[in-house]
């Protein structure tokens, strides 16, 4: 398996172009599924999760073109010949998102057959709010041998369904299978994540009739079909964010281009409460720190537009080098500190009680040999490694691969030194 090799200590200055969002992409590609005629993605990220989506959709009897390469690729997605409505669980155990072609399916085809995703390295992550929310709509759902099992005969009926609490994948599913159903659907307490926002506009485009897109109530009226598309994928959020937290960690100075910084308000709000200096403009933002060490501050995950918690662990590994304490909470996931042990590896003062670790800075931390879990813990020893003294060698980087787009060349670029070292096997 390849690794990557850091030698760390480096200040990073240049501007790195952000990449389409993996986490709008991905319930972009399932829309496919709703219409069949082509939809059109542009600034679709060339990232190993997007490749799986496109296997799964493919193996429906989806067809797929791409052109353009890295940085600015559109792939065209033609659902017009689905020749399967069951999503494997050889496919769907690879990435959780797969479930998100459950309600596209559903919604058109009348009965679908996906496999249970299945836990992951940052918790149990169940789907019982995407099987609520869908018999809200009417399907009739069973759980059996490992698939879930959902026929509608008649079709979906548009109806009310309140989220106990909030999730992206199942708003998303609600709201595609939504579009399709008879009369109109209410989600209250819907997610307002801005891949959301991305896949509501989109099903609009494709003569989808959602309204209050941005808020925690949307309201959907069905119509009879869906048809093609031309849409272009949101900016990546949590890679700018990265790369936000990568510039003050070095004590560089980034210029992040393709991303309104608006979609980062409550990270660029707590970087400059940390002691970054933060330009924003309309495409972009230039970071770097106002004057010495960054502070400790604490940071509590929540949904949108709360800070997100795919950049907990970017943020805890800028605390463990910020000057005093810090308090990082994770109240998303269950199971979302795996980064603790190894950034403690590396030299970094962490405790954690239950959701909650206390971060006390250090002067420097050590490279050292570590492991990725997940993918945003992968990314917070890759900012670890680049910001600490000696050599990192980062094993398992096929996390880091399903979700950030040329990243040692993006890093490489703004003069760190990083590269991949071919694995066997
Ligand atoms: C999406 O996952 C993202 N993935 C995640 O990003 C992100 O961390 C998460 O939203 C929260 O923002 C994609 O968009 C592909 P949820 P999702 O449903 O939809 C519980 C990354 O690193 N829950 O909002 O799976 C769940 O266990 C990934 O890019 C239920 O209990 O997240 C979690 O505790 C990681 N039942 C909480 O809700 C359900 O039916 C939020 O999950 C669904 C979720």
């Amino acid at each position: 398996m390849d690794k990557i090799r850091i030698r760390g200590g480096r200040p990073l200055h240049g501007r790195i172009q952000i990449s389409g969002a993996k986490n709008a992409g991905l319930p972009l590609m399932a829309a496919c599924l709703l219409s069949d005629q082509t939809l059109t993605l542009s600034n679709l990220p060339a990232l190993a999760d997007i490749a799986t989506m496109a296997t799964l959709l493919e193996q429906h009897g989806v067809t797929t073109e791409v052109e353009g390469e890295n940085g600015s690729r559109t792939m065209r997605l033609n659902a017009g010949n689905i020749t399967s409505t069951t999503a494997p669980y050889d496919l769907v155990r690879k990435m959780r998102a797969s479930v998100l072609v459950l309600g596209p399916i559903l919604a058109r085809f009348g009965e679908a057959r996906v496999s249970l995703p299945g836990g992951c390295a940052i918790g149990n992550r169940p789907v019982d709010l995407h099987v609520k929310g869908l018999t809200a709509l009417g399907a009739e759902i069973v759980l059996e041998e490992g698939y879930i099992h959902a026929k509608a005969p008649k079709g979906l009926k548009g109806g009310r369904y309140v989220f106990p609490q909030v999730s992206v994948g199942a708003t998303e599913n609600l709201m595609m299978a939504a579009c399709l159903a008879e009369g109109e659907t209410t989600l209250v307490n819907a997610a307002r994540e801005p891949e959301v926002n991305d896949l509501a506009h989109c099903l609009n485009a494709m003569g989808g009739k959602v309204s209050g897109i941005g808020t925690d109530t949307l309201t959907i009226q069905g119509v009879a079909a869906l048809h093609g598309a031309e849409h272009r994928v949101v900016a990546d959020r949590i890679e700018a964010g990265t790369y936000a937290i990568a510039a003050v960690m070095t004590d560089g100075e980034l210029e992040l281009t393709g991303v309104c910084p608006t979609l980062l308000e409550a990270l660029l709000k707590l970087l400059t409460e940390a002691g970054a200096k933060i330009d924003t403009f309309e495409d972009g933002l230039r970071i770097r720190r106002a004057n010495g060490m960054m502070a400790g501050v604490d940071v509590m995950t929540e949904p949108y537009p709360g800070f997100p918690t795919d950049l907990q662990a970017q943020i805890m590994a800028l605390m463990t080098v910020s000057k005093g304490a810090a308090m990082v909470t994770e109240t998303i996931f269950e199971n979302r500190f795996m980064h603790v042990p190894e950034l403690c590896r590396m030299g970094a003062n962490i405790n954690v009680h239950h959701s909650s670790a206390m971060i006390r800075g250090v002067e420097k931390l050590k490279g050292a040999p570590v492991m990725a879990t997940d993918l945003r813990a992968s990314v917070s020893m890759v900012l670890a490694g680049l910001a600490a003294e000696g050599e990192t060698i980062i094993n398992r980087v096929y996390h880091l691969d399903r979700g950030y787009e040329r990243l040692e060349a993006k890093l490489a670029a703004c003069g760190a030194d990083i590269e991949r070292l071919r694995g066997e096997g």
